[in-house]
């Protein structure tokens, strides 16, 4: 199983997106049913944009609390993909199962071995922004981080902190991949090209050769809780989720 893990310093950047159209384009190129994704925000978004309409048991947030595996309450969805839902739940109910990610720093781990999932199986999981117990539980067990960023100032001022997060988890993790994902690119925007140059300076190989560009089919596809590549099968922003998801599959064109 290789677990993929999808973060950010800043909120709004796109995790969300990108974890439910990633996973609907490497589904199409592994297989329904090989990819499953894990709600590890309290938001409790990523359900939506996979048109989901999960029941009130199927929360990753209660099942955990009950101290039962989240294998009983992954939820397949029409597009190829099983999700778990963080869960429409009380703060309360968030307290307490932060106190437990909190105390017990292999959860995630634990959850993992016991999920029944296959050897080529991808788990992909999206995160609150920022520093949190979330971050922590998912960083000890990734195989990949993919760190989203916006062309602009305020991403690239998050870079800073990202890295020493990411050096932190050098000493648990010393070959644990992280890679960059440039997200909203718009050509058209000068400050968007030239941050994009800024970017690839900085962070030379890491910044991944595949970006996704800005493209309204991806905020209108959540209207309709579809994933992008369903919305519009032609559109920019598909073509980008398919060579993204091809480039992660196959470590050696990244
Ligand atoms: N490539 C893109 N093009 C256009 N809009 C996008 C793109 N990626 C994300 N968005 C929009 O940006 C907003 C924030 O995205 P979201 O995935 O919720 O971010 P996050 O999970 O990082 O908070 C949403 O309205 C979403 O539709
Ligand atoms: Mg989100």
């Amino acid at each position: 199983m290789s677990v993929v893990v999808v973060v950010s310093m800043k909120g709004g950047v796109g995790k969300t997106s990108v974890t439910a159209n990633l996973a609907v384009a490497m589904a199409a190129e592994l297989g329904e049913g090989c990819i499953s994704t894990v709600d590890l925000d309290p938001q409790n978004a990523l359900h939506l944009h996979l048109g989901l309409d999960a029941l009130e048991r199927q929360s990753v947030c209660r099942q955990s609390l009950r101290r039962r595996n989240w294998r009983d309450v992954l939820v397949g969805s029409a597009y190829g993909v099983n999700c778990i839902p963080y869960g429409a739940v009380s703060e309360a109910e968030r307290e307490a199962f932060e106190n437990i990610l909190a105390s017990e720093p292999d959860w995630l781990g634990r959850q993992l071995a016991q999920s029944g999932l296959g050897e080529d199986d991808v788990v992909l999981i999206d995160l609150p922004p920022g520093p949190s117990v979330y971050l922590n539980q998912a960083f000890a067990c990734a195989d990949l981080v993919l760190i989203v960023l916006l062309p602009d100032a305020g991403s690239y001022s998050t870079i800073m902190a990202m890295e020493s997060w990411i050096e932190q988890m050098r000493f648990q993790r010393p070959d644990l991949e992280t890679v960059y994902l440039l997200n909203q690119m718009d050509e058209a925007v000068r400050l968007n090209r030239d941050m994009g140059e800024v970017l690839r300076q900085r962070l030379g190989k890491r910044l991944l050769p595949v970006g996704i560009h800005r493209d309204e089919a991806v905020s209108e596809a959540l209207a309709f809780l579809q994933p992008v590549l369903v919305y519009d099968p032609r559109c920019q922003a598909t073509q980008d989720f398919q060579r993204l998801a091809s480039c992660l599959l196959e470590p050696s064109a990244r």
